[in-house]
């Protein structure tokens, strides 16, 4: 079957890759001349473990190509997919869709067969109806379905997300959307992924259901972590406790900074926008977006706590592990790091940073952060250490040398990822998140 991508950001791309791999033809389709130049070089526009050698090797077998061209990327293609950016509108946090109206208004232009259309893009509720409508007007003659399709990716896993899915998501209004989503997808029933079939307008909001409530746990346990400080608990065990319950299940009760990333903040507050509009309040999502906006701060805060407070911090110096929202990749979109590194630079402390892949991008968004070469140059001379993105490679820290290298012994470490009396044998004035 032929499949058009429209959009080879980290969604199509990753997408595209991956029905390739399954046996589809794929064409890739992106107005950025260079980014489709660079994709023909083997060179990707995101980092994500996996995707240079997944497209390599699906482009040299032929089953999958690159254009600007969308009249001639869509030709004959069974299904076009709809994975264009949904970023937050400026000023009132909406989806902005114009991205996605756009494609399908030339979809509809240049349809020379009978497809389906899928969104593959977040986009709100009755988003679907709109863009079928944009299709109709057009005047194309063709058959056409408009259909939607949920991402569950995760950047760092997407590889393995979209190939091994929880579930598949379609929401079809008919027979002729159904019937190719099942051909798209055939290869991933024969590895028994569950796919659940739904009306168009209940699939679009399953998306935004599945991230607010992720989000929730998320600040859910953060909360807990808080509480776990002031009471004399352990945050890890408390997680543990609750997630052993089958109901509530252990993914996502990690507590730490707060979440990031190009998802969370944008859908939750998406999701805000579209119970207002349908004048159906949603509180809880309203107070986890809330929260989760005032920890960010908090956390910086809580590294100024280790320098002795705000009035002491000033000149001092701190070096930051991780600027990325979460490890495996390079996105700083809503990274918790900016937050922490800006109430840190806002009470004069010097800050000096390192990330395995974040800081091409960080640079311009944190001016003032010296970005260094390594960790341990990072934190050579600070008088605090403070990891903020859980990276492998800071895991295992050479403590001994860390110790030497620093003015003082001091660690925050808002991800939990070292043990609290380990820190303190070695020496170290440790503080963590939700414990003791
Ligand atoms: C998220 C969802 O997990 C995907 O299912 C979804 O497809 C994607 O958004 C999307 O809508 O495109 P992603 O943003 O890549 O994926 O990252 P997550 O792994 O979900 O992490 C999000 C944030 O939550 C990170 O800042 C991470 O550090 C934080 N987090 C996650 C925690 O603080 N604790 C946890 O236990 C889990």
């Amino acid at each position: 079957m032929k499949i058009a991508m429209v959009g080879s950001g980290y969604v199509g791309l990753v997408s595209g890759a991956c029905f390739a791999d399954f046996g589809h033809d794929v064409v890739c389709i992106d107005k950025d001349q260079s980014k489709i130049d660079r994709l023909h070089d083997g060179i990707m526009p995101i980092y994500e473990p996996g995707l240079d050698a997944l497209v390599e090797s699906n482009f040299k077998a032929g089953r999958l190509s690159f254009t600007t061209s969308l009249s001639e990327g869509i030709k004959g293609a069974s299904a076009i997919f709809i994975a264009v950016g949904t970023p937050s509108r400026r000023g009132d946090g909406h989806a902005d869709l114009s991205f996605v109206y756009a494609v399908a208004a030339e979809v509809g232009e240049h349809l020379s067969n009978n497809a389906v259309i899928v969104t593959k893009s977040t986009v709100p509720v009755g988003t679907g109806d709109e863009v079928e409508r944009i299709i109709k007007d057009s005047g194309t003659t063709r058959t056409f379905s408009v259909v939607s399709n949920p991402e569950f990716l995760r950047e760092g896993a997407a590889i393995r997300d979209f190939k091994r899915p929880d579930r598949i998501v379609i929401g079809a209004e008919d027979d002729f959307g159904r019937d190719i989503m099942h051909e798209v997808y055939r290869p991933l029933f024969l590895n028994e992924s569950p796919i659940l079939f739904t009306e168009r307008r209940t699939s679009e909001l399953i998306k935004y259901a599945a991230n607010a409530f992720l989000a929730t746990k998320i600040t859910f346990i953060n909360e807990m972590a808080d509480l776990c400080e002031k009471v004399g608990a352990d945050i890890q065990d408390v997680s543990r406790g609750i997630g052993m319950d089958n109901r509530i299940g252990s993914k996502f009760l990690h507590a730490g900074p707060g979440y990031g990333g190009s998802c969370f903040p944008k859908d939750t507050l998406a999701l805000l926008k579209t119970a207002e509009d349908y004048d159906s309040p949603t509180r809880i999502v309203e107070a986890v977006v809330k929260t989760n906006d005032s920890r960010k701060r908090a956390m910086g805060r809580k590294v100024l706590d280790a320098l002795g407070g705000a009035e002491k911090a000033r000149g001092k110096k701190a070096g930051l592990l991780g600027l990325t929202f979460k490890p495996n990749t390079d996105d700083m979109r809503d990274s918790p790091a900016i937050a922490i590194a800006q109430t840190l630079t806002d009470a004069g402390v010097i800050v000096s940073a390192y990330d395995p892949e974040g800081m091409d991008i960080a640079k311009p968004i944190m001016p003032d952060v010296a970005m260094c070469d390594d960790p341990y140059s990072a934190i050579e001379g600070v008088d605090v250490v403070a990891i903020v993105t859980e990276w492998d490679a800071f895991r295992a820290l050479d403590m001994k040398r860390l110790k030497e290298l620093v003015a003082a012994p001091v660690l925050v470490d808002l991800r939990n990822i070292y043990n609290p009396e380990d820190m303190r044998a070695a020496g170290f004035t440790y503080a963590s998140i939700g414990r003791n």
